[in-house]
């Protein structure tokens, strides 16, 4: 990692290391509960692109994969508006069983908005996965079905999540220094 990244992080909260054991263990256990069906991964961009190329590396078996763009948070750490979703399914979903993959549920509005939209086409089973789960700050009622870690009401960066569109490529989850929130 540059310097010039290196000096905007506060702390790391969680390491490569224990992000890949993580993402192993919940390999695991989407392994057993879709053995044998015909699933379908829809990943929420552009946040969980880097958690779902992991995810997906080690499951081995045939999928589908499509993605939804949603758009909510800007140059801010707080949601600005509703989520917008930016475009809705290309592949058929009718009668599959069907994964949604986000970074993180925070107050679970981008997730109930994506969930409301492909429920219109009718899946067989229809659950959600995301990598972090920021519980305090929920304002719908909605739990991931599988969830890697609970974290606390501080904005994080790495591993595909973002500020402002930069800091996606850091290999961990940390929070950043104060003064960066102010940059543009
Ligand atoms: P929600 O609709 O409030 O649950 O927000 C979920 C979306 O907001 C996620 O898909 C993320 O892209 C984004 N988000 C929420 N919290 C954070 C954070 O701490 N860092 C970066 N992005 C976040
Ligand atoms: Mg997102």
């Amino acid at each position: 990692m540059s310097e010039e990244i290196k000096k905007d992080i506060d702390k790391v909260i969680i390491t490569e290391e224990d992000i890949k054991k993580k993402v192993e263990e919940l390999s695991k256990r989407l392994i057993t509960d879709y053995k044998g069906k015909d699933i379908t991964l829809v990943a929420i961009l552009n946040g969980s692109l880097v958690f779902l190329s992991d995810l997906i590396r080690q499951m081995p078996f045939s999928m589908r994969l499509d993605t939804v763009g949603a758009d909510t948070y800007g140059a801010q750490t707080f949601p600005k508006t509703e989520p917008r979703l930016l475009n809705s399914l290309k592949v058929d979903i009718q009668g599959r069983d069907v994964l949604i993959i986000d970074d993180i549920i925070d107050t679970g509005k981008t997730l109930k908005r994506v969930l409301e939209d492909i429920s219109r086409y009718k899946p067989r089973s229809l659950k959600t996965c995301v990598l972090l789960n920021r519980p305090h700050r929920r304002q719908v009622e909605l739990e991931p079905d599988y969830c890697g870690f609970r974290i606390g009401d501080e904005f994080v960066v790495g591993y595909g999540l973002d500020f402002n569109n930069c800091y996606r490529n850091l290999p961990f989850i940390a929070t950043l220094k104060p003064e960066c929130y102010g940059r543009k």
